[in-house]
């Protein structure tokens, strides 16, 4: 099971990036062929988490006493001021993850290769239901990212995406109706849901939008690994843009969202000409909002997300490389330095 942690874009060349998964800290950097490599945020020694360190090597040395770890399988390669007869047992190490890069977002799985059969790989999984890929029809023109945290939880930031997207994300010079296309599609990985959109410069959709759209807006999400991507069609089902979105439950009831967006070059090509003067074609045409109105969430009739089932990210949180031997062997080798 892979859950996407981030943008790799954000990972910087010679530093530790720490990233958080609900409780759980992991922290993230590139070994020396530049790969990235993840590790559980706290050093088995003294429990410092180990983003205060310093990559050196490709290797991610602890800012406390000095152990030092390679990303791979998360292994202690050095402990300052051993005795030139001790040895550093195989299995003292740090908790790492499978990583994965994927359409720009980092991926982890809890299972290292080898351990409990194989790894899934990501791109077996990378089929039609999954949703962190931008459409080809897309692909070459332009794209914008970022990352923030908002204040509700990750479920709730799932089910609005559903039943209320306008209070989360706004598209230059549209106006997401709640006028359904249908029901929910439910497929075994993931649910679609269309809704009319309209080129208007006003958040509220006019009386007269039902059977006028011009355009329509499509959300899917993956409910199991908390993606989602919606994407604006003209009449043509022609995707205009596509947002990409990982929703990533954070700390004390906070969620970060890491989104990617790709639109075509004549995003606003077919809209009213009072639109297009004001400039809705230059930029990127979506802004998530980092802020929500908790009153308009908390008014949100349930529709849609009726449908949602919960997601697994509980079942990553713990690296499957943490075992009782590799505790013991910390706790005997802990007071060396
Ligand atoms: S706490 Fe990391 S080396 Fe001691």
């Amino acid at each position: 099971m892979w859950f996407p942690v981030g943008l790799v874009d954000q990972i910087p060349v010679d530093k530790p990036y720490a990233v958080q998964v609900g409780e759980q800290g992991v922290v993230l950097f590139r070994d020396g062929t530049g790969q990235v490599r993840a590790l559980e945020d706290r050093c088995p020694h003294r429990r410092v988490p180990l983003s205060l360190g310093k990559v050196i090597d490709g290797n991610l040395r602890c800012a406390y006493h000095g152990w030092t770890f390679e990303g791979e399988h998360g292994r202690c390669v050095k402990i300052p001021n051993l005795d030139s007869n001790e040895r550093i047992s195989p299995n003292l190490g740090a908790d790492a993850y499978s990583v994965s890069v994927h359409e720009g977002f980092v991926y982890l799985s809890a299972k290292l290769p080898g351990q409990d059969g194989e790894v899934t790989d990501l791109t077996q999984q990378a089929s039609d239901d999954f949703l962190l890929t931008a459409p080809e029809a897309l692909d070459g023109e332009r794209s914008a990212s970022g990352s923030f945290t908002v204040t509700m939880v990750a479920a709730d930031y799932l089910a609005a995406l559903l039943d209320g997207p306008h209070l989360l994300l706004s598209l230059k010079g549209v106006c997401i109706t709640d006028f359904f296309l249908g029901d929910v599609t439910r497929k075994p990985d993931k649910l679609i849901l269309d809704r009319t959109a309209i080129w208007s410069n006003n958040r509220k959709p006019p009386e007269t939008a039902w059977g006028k759209s011009g355009l329509l807006v499509r959300t899917e999400l993956c409910p199991r690994e908390s993606v989602a991507r919606l994407q604006l069609m003209d009449l043509g089902d022609q995707p205009l843009l596509s947002v990409l979105m990982a929703i990533v439950p954070g700390k004390r009831g906070t969620t970060q969202v890491h989104w990617r967006c790709v639109w075509r070059s004549d995003y606003a090509a077919s809209a009213p000409l009072s639109i297009k003067l004001r400039g809705v074609g230059n930029g990127c045409p979506v802004s998530l909002n980092a802020s929500v109105e908790g009153e308009a969430i908390a008014d949100l009739l349930p529709g849609p997300s009726l449908y949602l089932p919960t997601s697994d990210y509980d079942s990553m949180v713990e690296p499957s490389s943490t075992n009782a031997s590799q505790k013991e062997l910390v706790n005997q080798q802990k007071d060396w330095v």
